[in-house]
């Protein structure tokens, strides 16, 4: 497939574009990944010159964790496909004057702008007949608060462009270790005949952030970390770990997997919401030996009561034939100890007794997923403590494979490069459909709802601890416990 050659960033001036987008596209250039005929458009209001643009633009770039070097030479060459458009993109008249200043008909239009306005930019696009057959467009999160207001959004973009031409995007699907997840479950014999019921007693997974709401406080407290993690990046880690093979390695036969997955999640609503989550919301503590303010003493908090959940935890449950039984407790939250995230699989116990050794001296199986930071995999096991001592003595030894030590030669690319790169390349794979959307919603609804109905509150939490205890409860009564934060 031919790449699609002119990128238009709309919101080309903002925070998103500044700190990702344009590092992850010179990243793109610097392996010559893109086009030659490729041109980034940064369109933006204009609050830039030229000039300062392009300051701005590599100074990112030479911040961002990702990009290695940027050298003279790549930098000047990536500079010549970069154009700074001043304009209105709500405005048909703005739009058909970039087609003709870049005397093109084939454009990707990447929203970076806040999904207040997709509508009107989409119906400008529309107006000004600058959407192609090959056009395509990608949009960012938060699309919708839930499923009425995310349907409202879909609509807006469908009056313009068809599902084959949207690109939704979640970053979790983007990141290395998350792509891995399909390769290590399809790839390697020894997991599949394992990953059920039969086998597998429960499943753990934990996105912990050490920063607070801060910044984005006002977004922040209209969604909560349920609509801000749960519905998306959480729940499409667990489609991930719980779908069945795909038919094919093709968009659509991955996603309808996926989908399968979250169709059969069981429904939480008013009448189990209290028994099967938890909510939180951070008070003043301290995270990395730094004191940090409350939730509700942050910058734009001030003066204002919010129930607002800064940390969720969740026992799903998938009722199908693969999980049934197999609850996946799910937790994210900001202003915890430390920035970590993984995925454990825990493994039932093994059922013969070793002669002359205490069962309850043999701990489980665990596969562990490290998502972020030191990604890489462990798998936990037992093995004989060597020496001459009389019995058996045992003891569990994790077999670590960190990503950095075992592919030191690759450089890990960031999310944003590969999924503007799969943009380019017209591959949806890595891209949420609207029916996987609709479903997260319609789950994640159940639980808003069923808080409102029950009135379950936030219960508070010291920033730079493990989250309220509720959340410890929530696991310890099924006889269970955190793999990490416990
Ligand atoms: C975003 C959320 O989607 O993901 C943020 O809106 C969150 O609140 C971020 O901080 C986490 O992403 P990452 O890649 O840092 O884990």
């Amino acid at each position: 497939m031919l790449n699609n050659c002119n990128i238009v960033i709309v919101g080309g001036e903002g925070d998103l574009a500044f700190r990702k987008l344009y590092p992850a596209l010179f990243s793109l250039h610097k392996e010559k990944l893109l086009a030659d005929c490729t041109k980034v458009v940064g369109f933006g209001r204009g609050n830039y010159s030229e000039q300062e643009f392009l300051v701005a633009m590599k100074q990112w770039t030479e911040d961002s964790e990702y990009v290695k070097e940027v050298d003279d030479a790549a930098w000047s060459s990536f500079a010549e496909r970069i154009i700074h458009f001043s304009g209105d993109a709500t405005n048909p008249d703005d739009l058909l004057r970039l087609k003709s200043d870049l005397d093109a008909d084939d454009f990707i239009f990447y929203l970076s702008t806040p999904p207040s306005i997709f509508a009107p930019i989409c119906e400008a696009m529309g107006k000004a007949g600058v959407v192609s057959d090959n056009s395509r467009l990608v949009v960012e999160k938060p699309l919708g608060t839930s499923l009425e207001s995310f349907n409202e959004i879909n609509d807006t973009l469908f009056k313009t462009f068809e599902e084959h031409q949207i690109y939704r995007i979640d970053h979790y699907l983007g990141k290395e270790t998350v792509q891995n997840l399909l390769a290590l479950r399809f790839a390697n014999i020894f997991f599949d005949p394992l990953w059920n019921r039969n086998y597998i007693d429960h499943v753990q997974i934990t996105v912990a952030e050490s920063v607070g709401a801060g910044g984005r406080w006002n977004y922040y407290d209209e969604s909560g970390a349920l609509r801000d993690m749960v519905q998306n990046h959480i729940l499409q880690l667990v489609c991930l770990v719980a779908m069945e093979f795909p038919a094919r390695n093709k968009a659509d036969d991955i996603r309808d997997e996926k989908l399968k997955v979250i169709r059969s999640l069981k429904t939480i609503d008013a009448s189990n919401v209290q028994a099967n989550t938890v909510r939180g919301q951070y008070v003043e503590g301290s995270v990395n030996h730094e004191l940090v303010p409350s939730y509700l003493g942050e910058g734009d908090a001030k003066e204002k009561q919010s129930n607002t959940e800064t940390f969720t935890a969740v026992k799903a449950e998938i009722e199908n034939n693969r999980w049934q039984g197999v609850p996946f407790y799910l937790r994210t939250g900001k202003r915890m100890a430390e920035r970590y995230s993984e995925i454990v699989i825990q493994f039932k116990p093994v059922i013969f007794k070793f002669i002359d050794v205490d069962p309850n001296a043999i701990n489980n199986n665990q596969l562990v997923i490290r998502l972020q930071p030191n990604e890489g995999i462990e798998m936990n096991m037992m093995n004989k403590v060597p020496g001459l001592s009389e019995g058996m003595s045992l003891q569990n030894v994790g077999l670590n494979l960190s990503f950095e030590e075992a592919f030191e030669e690759h450089r890990s690319p960031s999310a944003y490069e590969r999924l503007i790169l799969d943009v380019t390349r017209g591959d949806q794979t890595l891209f949420m459909r609207s029916d996987e959307l609709r479903g997260a919603w319609r789950w994640v609804d159940g639980i808003i709802d069923g808080w409102q109905k029950t009135g379950q509150s936030a219960h508070s939490y010291k920033a730079g601890s493990s989250g309220p205890d509720d959340a410890l409860g929530l696991i310890l009564k099924d006889g269970r416990k955190w793999q990490i934060f416990e």
